[in-house]
């Protein structure tokens, strides 16, 4: 059994639409409710927490528990974890992607149990653009990465409770401020983290244009 942690409490500032940007409608729902409904469609989730800003916590859809976020998005996972206990495995999933499937949590959830020396397994999808690093001055190329062992990381994350409990309150608040994933904290701390190859479909909104493809995506899927 497994407790769900959406994060939603951030201010969608690059999206710019005067809200959070889970509540922003997406195909006439709340951007949050997507990936509520899908988590609510598999069986192994028996509960959904779900971080919001401090201000919005009446927005939680029906069937989930609040709880308010924090300053930056791991700490808004170190609060939702805080508020649920008794589930040995955690599956993190960001508002920001409200096109992951029913299929796509289930299979991570799966591919954990698999692998029983894995603390986490995570959605990603491989690399198409050619990936260049540059130097000190911000332009000149230093080198170019090998395409063929990139992958570009996703939500959802599973992971085994003890590994992502310690892991967020093991960091310091610095650390946690720079976690663009929860996994990283993991892989920090020695923990095996498994990639699991997911669609590219499964995309994070952050610009008004990503919130008009997703919008014609879903519309598409609904069709
Ligand atoms: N998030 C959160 N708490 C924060 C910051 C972010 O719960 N303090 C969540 C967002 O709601 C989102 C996910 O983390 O679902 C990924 O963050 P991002 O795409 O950066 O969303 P925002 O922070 O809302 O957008 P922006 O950075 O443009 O303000
Ligand atoms: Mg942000």
């Amino acid at each position: 059994m497994a407790v769900a942690l959406i994060v939603a409490a951030g201010r969608g500032e690059r999206l710019g639409s005067g809200r959070p940007k889970a509540l922003v409608p997406l195909c006439g729902r709340p951007m949050l409710e997507w990936s509520v409904t899908a988590l609510q469609a598999v069986p192994a989730v028996t509960q959904i927490v779900v971080a919001l800003p401090a201000d919005d916590l009446e927005a939680a859809p029906a069937g989930t528990l609040a709880v308010p976020g924090g300053l930056q998005r791991s700490h808004s996972v170190r609060n939702a974890l805080t508020a649920c206990g008794g589930h040995d495995v955690v599956v993190v999933h960001d508002a920001a992607r409200p096109l992951a499937t029913p299929q796509l949590f289930e299979q991570a959830l799966l591919e954990l149990d698999r692998h029983p020396d894995a603390a986490a397994v995570i959605a990603a999808a491989p690399v198409a653009d050619t990936i260049k690093e540059v130097g000190g001055d911000g332009a000149t190329v230093a080198r170019t990465l090998d395409r063929s062992r990139l992958w570009a990381v996703q939500t959802p994350q599973v992971f085994r409770r003890a590994a992502l409990e310690r892991a967020l309150t093991q960091s310091s608040d610095d650390d946690l401020a720079r976690a663009t994933d929860d996994a990283w904290l993991v892989e920090r701390a020695g923990g095996i983290v498994r990639i699991l190859g997911s669609d590219p479909g499964n995309m994070k909104i952050t610009t008004p244009e990503d919130l008009r493809v997703a919008e014609l995506l879903l519309a598409e899927l609904r069709t």
